[in-house]
């Protein structure tokens, strides 16, 4: 799979991509992520980006010219299969959603500035716009990358254990079981005594049972459509 992200501040992108889950996806080869600035498709020698808004207003707005560019020296080179822009106005991420993204061949990720990016962008550029939650943050850095964890991790051969995605929390609509590791005993407090049974069968049920207990606790909405 390969992924290009478009940001003005592509510094903010480099940690997530360099450690753990996301590094070893990269040299796998099981992900390919470019990250291009888009200062360096910025149409004048002072290398702006952005300008003051039609009618008035304050704060300056993301100009269209360098992201048609950016995107469209890539699809001169590939398909892509999404143009997403991360925004809070935009659709809710959902499991479902990172699921399906994680099949895709390639994808273009905008990060933008909330505010300030020029509508056009919105209405012909991009195939989809999706939020991490209810809540502004600065740019659409952060949310790029989270949507990118959420995907990457969901490739084949990315976790060492591919079962452990599959038993992730959201993934059959039910919060994950809890876990326990050693000591089996820490001051007072015991791990439950069935986890040490050695019954594998009793096991999987206490997990099953504990999984939809949190949910209906935690997260009531989600166990709308299950029966007990
Ligand atoms: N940009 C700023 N805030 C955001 C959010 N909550 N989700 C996606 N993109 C954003």
């Amino acid at each position: 799979m390969r992924i290009d992200i478009i940001s003005a501040v592509p510094s903010l992108l480099e940690s997530p991509f360099n450690d753990s889950i996301l590094k070893r996806a990269k040299e796998k080869k099981l992900v390919d992520i470019k990250i291009h600035n888009l200062r360096d498709y910025s149409n004048n020698k002072q290398k702006s980006i952005d300008d003051y808004a039609f009618g008035g207003g304050a704060g300056m707005v993301l100009g269209i010219e360098p992201f048609s560019k950016c995107i469209e020296d890539l699809k001169g080179k590939r398909d892509y299969d999404e143009i997403i822009f991360m925004t809070p106005d935009g659709e809710n991420l959902q499991q479902s959603y990172a699921n399906q993204l994680s099949l895709k061949k390639n994808i273009i990720i905008l990060c933008g500035h909330y505010k300030g990016i020029d509508q056009r962008i919105r209405d012909y550029l991009i195939t989809k716009e999706i939020s991490i939650g209810d809540y502004v943050l600065s740019g659409g850095e952060l949310p790029a990358a989270v949507l990118c964890d959420s995907i990457i991790r969901l490739i084949p051969g990315v976790l060492n254990n591919e079962t452990s995605a599959l038993t992730d929390s959201f993934q059959d609509d039910l919060l994950a079981p809890p876990v326990y590791t050693r000591p089996a005993k820490f001051k007072s407090w015991e791990v439950p005594e069935i986890l040490i049974s050695g019954d594998l069968k009793a096991i999987e049920k206490w997990r099953e049972e504990k999984a939809m207990e949190n949910t209906k606790k935690r997260r009531p909405n989600l166990t709308k459509n299950k029966k007990d």
